[in-house]
């Protein structure tokens, strides 16, 4: 059985708004396996984003424990998570938090600098992973708001991956991406994660989904059902059956 990377005890997040409380997750138990390609599905307002907020330390939840590499998150000051965060965490969210100001080429490396000084090879890198995900030399020094929805996303995924994350958080990497886009930042993941950098992805996309070796399925508050899925091969029939058969049985 692999390491535990992330674990959470009765994990719960309410929110209040309007005199009226949600409870948006319940006693969550979970555990999150090192190397792991782990997918989060669900109906819409089912929690997911919630979800992979609080295990990413993004926000905190209102009840229960989270640890991280061993470490009590929920307990960290913002100064210490924020560093925890940064050398550990990489994060493609749906809003994407590009800043606006900056090229793209710029937006990625300043994540860069923040661990590694030596901006040569962080521009390499960048420049690979841009290449990668299809994004070429004519978009790398536009500013985010002259770029498409699909190449802010796919520049917002290559930030997320510059610093080598030894866990990354994706919330609906592909949502705004056709098939071919969507299969690049796909490929990239994949093979981060098979790199052996553990990755936990929240999807509505079956195509998305089978990348995953694990699914969690979340309703009502609670993990309703898993499914193990195995290694993602291209084309594997049976396993695309298996999550298929899965989710039928989950309703959604
Ligand atoms: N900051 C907040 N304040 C109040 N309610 C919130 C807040 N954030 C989320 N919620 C509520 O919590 C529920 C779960 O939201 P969440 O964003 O986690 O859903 P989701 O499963 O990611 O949905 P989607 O697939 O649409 O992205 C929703 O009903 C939402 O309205
Ligand atoms: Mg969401």
């Amino acid at each position: 059985m692999s390491n535990v990377v992330l674990s959470t005890n009765k994990l719960c997040k309410t929110f209040s708004s309007g005199g009226m409380q949600q409870h948006v997750l319940k006693n969550l138990d979970i555990e999150i396996y090192e190397g792991d390609f782990t997918v989060i599905m669900g109906s819409s307002g089912a929690g997911k984003s919630t979800l992979l907020y609080a295990l990413s330390g993004m926000d905190k939840p209102t009840l229960g424990s989270i640890l991280f590499f061993g470490n009590e998150i929920t307990k960290l000051s913002n100064d210490k998570l924020a560093v925890f965060r940064r050398l550990n965490c990489g994060f493609v969210f749906q809003q994407m938090f590009l800043l606006d100001n900056m090229s793209i080429l710029d937006n990625i490396l300043i994540n860069g600098l923040l661990i590694n000084s030596d901006r040569k090879a962080i521009t390499a890198k960048a420049k690979e992973l841009l290449t990668q995900v299809g994004l070429t030399e004519t978009i790398w020094n536009k500013f985010p708001t002259q770029l498409s929805g699909g190449e802010a996303q796919r520049a917002a995924i290559v930030r997320a991956l510059i610093n080598n994350p030894k866990v990354v958080f994706a919330d609906e990497p592909t949502g705004s991406l056709n098939s071919a886009a969507g299969k690049a930042a796909l490929d990239v993941l994949t093979e981060v994660n098979n790199k052996g950098q553990s990755v936990i992805m929240v999807t509505h996309d079956l195509n998305s989904a089978r990348r995953g070796n694990r699914i969690l399925f979340i309703r009502d508050g609670v993990i309703h059902g898993t499914c193990e899925l195995g290694n993602y091969v291209s084309g594997d029939r049976k396993r695309h059956e298996k999550l298929q058969a899965f989710l039928d049985d989950m309703g959604w």
